[in-house]
């Protein structure tokens, strides 16, 4: 009983707070926003107690009501939206502003009634501005290519990606490279060797500046669009395409250089072309002869057999033909029969180195 008691006063002292309270503002949304011309921003408010009724004012003035689940706008900007929804943490207050001008730039309070809580957030918009347009890039196959951009964007707040996709796909889906704050925080895998990606630059005008050089331009690169990327929060922001088209060898002198090597090519090509020939006709001719040779012997074959079938002779004897041309009868002898003449020449030879010894 003596541990139940506490515990019972905290809960009744946290429920009074709470219900007497409810200017506790959440810390987790951001006081400061930036964002560019024609994006979408969303500012909001975390408040931990129950909200019913709040107003919100820009600049001191009075521009949008909430009460009871109806809001009112109250400036008649349709460009403003007003929501509440009941959050883990608390219940979120949104004021989308769509399409922003910078006209929109300034302090927005929301206050809490009846309590008059109530808490700022301070929207800056900037203009983004493009100095460099869409471009047609004429490159060489297997030599390097470089992509710039160049815009103006006072924000500084924006995330940088370099971006290519193949005309047709809907999204740009393929990083080549990252950056934050100006550094260089992503490279593309696959192409990190190829890809040669630098920090940015600001010019002397305050525009920020980036290059990538894409090296050893492959026939599957011209078939992309490069694009820059500038995000703000949610609200992208493309840079107009950079499209690469295969060029026409002219007095470049990379091109010269390519010629070189394609004429380089051809003639190894050539040469490799000569030798097979070659060899392949050294093959046919070997082929032809052999060919010629059992034609030949095919048909002196077939004239044996047709002389031998005239004769009626069995094809068990051993060159008849020979037999019947020499008239010889030692060479009808069988094998033993020779290599007993064999013998005796060895025989004779044998006596004869006996006698001469
Ligand atoms: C809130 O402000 C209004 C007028 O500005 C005032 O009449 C009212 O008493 C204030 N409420 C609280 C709880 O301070
Ligand atoms: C909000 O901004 C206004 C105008 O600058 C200022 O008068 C007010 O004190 C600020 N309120 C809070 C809660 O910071």
């Amino acid at each position: 009983m003596r541990d139940v008691k506490p515990l019972f006063l905290l809960l009744l002292l946290h429920r009074v707070t709470n219900g007497q309270d409810n200017g506790k503002w959440s810390s987790t949304t951001s006081t400061e926003i930036s964002t560019v011309v024609g994006c979408k921003v969303e500012i909001e408010w975390v408040n931990a107690g129950p909200v019913d009724e709040f107003t919100i004012y820009k600049k001191q003035e009075h521009i949008l009501s909430f009460h009871s689940g109806v809001s009112d706008n109250l400036i008649g900007n349709e460009r403003l939206m007003i929501n509440q929804q009941k959050r883990r943490n608390g219940e979120l207050i949104t004021v989308t502003i769509n399409d922003v001008e910078i006209g929109d730039s300034g302090i927005y309070t929301c206050k809490l009634l009846p309590s008059n809580h109530s808490k700022n957030v301070t929207l800056t918009v900037t203009d983004l501005k493009w100095k460099t347009g869409k471009e047609i890039k004429a490159v060489n196959p297997w030599t390097p290519v470089q992509l710039s951009w160049e815009y103006k964007d006072s924000s500084g707040t924006a995330m940088v990606t370099a971006v290519r996709r193949k005309p047709g796909n809907s999204d740009w889906a393929e990083i080549l490279a990252r950056w934050e704050k100006g550094s260089v925080v992503q490279v593309h895998d696959l192409l990190r060797s190829r890809l040669e990606v630098d920090n940015f630059m600001t010019t002397a005008a305050g525009n920020k500046r980036t290059s990538i050089v894409l090296k050893d331009v492959t026939r599957e690169d011209l078939s992309y669009q490069y694009r820059l990327l500038l995000e703000f929060g949610k609200c992208q922001k493309y840079s107009e395409p950079i499209d690469l088209i295969p060029e026409q060898c002219e007095a470049a002198p990379e091109c010269s250089m390519t010629v070189r090597n394609v004429l380089i090519i051809l003639v190894v090509l050539l040469l490799l072309a000569v030798i097979s020939l070659i060899i392949f006709s050294y093959i046919l001719r070997r082929r032809f002869i052999d060919d010629a040779a059992n034609t030949e012997r095919n048909r002196y074959a077939s004239n044996r057999d047709i002389a031998l079938s005239s004769r009626q002779v069995t094809p068990l004897v051993p060159e008849p033909l020979l037999d019947s041309e020499n008239g010889n009868s030692a060479s009808t002898s069988t094998r033993n029969g020779t290599i007993g003449e064999n013998e005796t020449v060895e025989k004779s030879k044998s006596s004869n180195y006996e006698s001469s010894s």
